[in-house]
């Protein structure tokens, strides 16, 4: 069982964090775009797509706008996100376009039997993971792809050099600092500052070349990084 931090006023007002973060609308357009130009090549009529850390559902949408033919099993682990998610997305799930779990990602992931999905994808969450899990985590998202089946994760990928990471860890606090006084949210700013020092923490930071190692080492192919503003990053490959 990994940590949970979007527990509280954390999850229930994480929609903010778009306006502290300029760059995650742009990484998720990214991530849409990723995914439509994968299945744009791909006959068929349905594909099971497995995302992780669905949070509000705002990454979800974008996969049904991306291919009308992915259904999406859709997964969190806290309470306040699936409440959200279940309340947007309440007309997918009707249409049974999308199964919503609340569950730990490697306990999930470890429980899905091989080769069952057409794509993983995920948004800002493989970051929170501590390093050991991670590397447990991601073994499994591989272990569960189909052959050249698509991974696209957008996520927060730390740069090699501590001194740039230290630059654009700097920036991001002078962004939560001024976008949550602003908006008269103070608490906020101490939250997102812990967020920030704890995913810098040495069993936790997800630096790119070593992300990029691992998953080479997994047996990904074709590792590309299709949009990298600041840590705001997007990947992808094939297994
Ligand atoms: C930063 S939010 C991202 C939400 C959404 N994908 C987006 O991009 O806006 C990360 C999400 O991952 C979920 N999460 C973090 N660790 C998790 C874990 N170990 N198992 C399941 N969900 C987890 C959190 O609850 C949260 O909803």
């Amino acid at each position: 069982m990994n940590n949970k931090r979007f527990q509280g006023k954390m999850g229930a007002k994480y929609g903010l964090i778009a306006l502290a973060a300029p760059h995650y609308l742009d990484c998720q357009r990214k991530l849409g775009e990723t995914v439509k130009k994968y299945f744009s090549r791909k006959a068929g009529k349905k594909f099971n797509v497995l995302e992780i850390g669905c949070g509000s559902g705002v990454t979800s949408e974008i996969f049904f706008k991306s291919d009308k033919r992915i259904h999406l099993t859709a997964v969190d682990n806290e309470p306040e996100m699936i409440r959200q998610i279940k309340k947007k997305l309440e007309g997918y799930v009707k249409n049974q376009k999308v199964r919503i779990f609340k569950a730990d990602a490697l306990d999930f992931v470890s429980k899905c039997p091989a080769e069952k999905f057409d794509a993983f994808v995920s948004g800002l969450t493989i970051h929170n993971f501590k390093t050991v899990y991670r590397n447990k985590f991601m073994k499994n998202v591989y272990r569960l792809l189909k052959p050249k089946s698509l991974f696209a994760n957008m996520d927060r990928y730390a740069h090699d050099n501590p001194k740039v990471f230290a630059e654009w860890t700097k920036w991001q606090i002078g962004m939560y600092k001024k976008v949550f006084s602003e908006l008269k949210q103070p608490d906020l700013i101490k939250r997102w500052i812990d967020h920030e020092k704890y995913d810098a923490r040495p069993d936790v930071i997800m630096k790119l070349k070593p992300a990029v190692l691992d998953m080479k080492k997994i047996g990904f192919k074709d590792i590309k990084v299709v949009y990298r503003k600041k840590t705001y990053s997007v990947l992808a490959a094939i297994k």
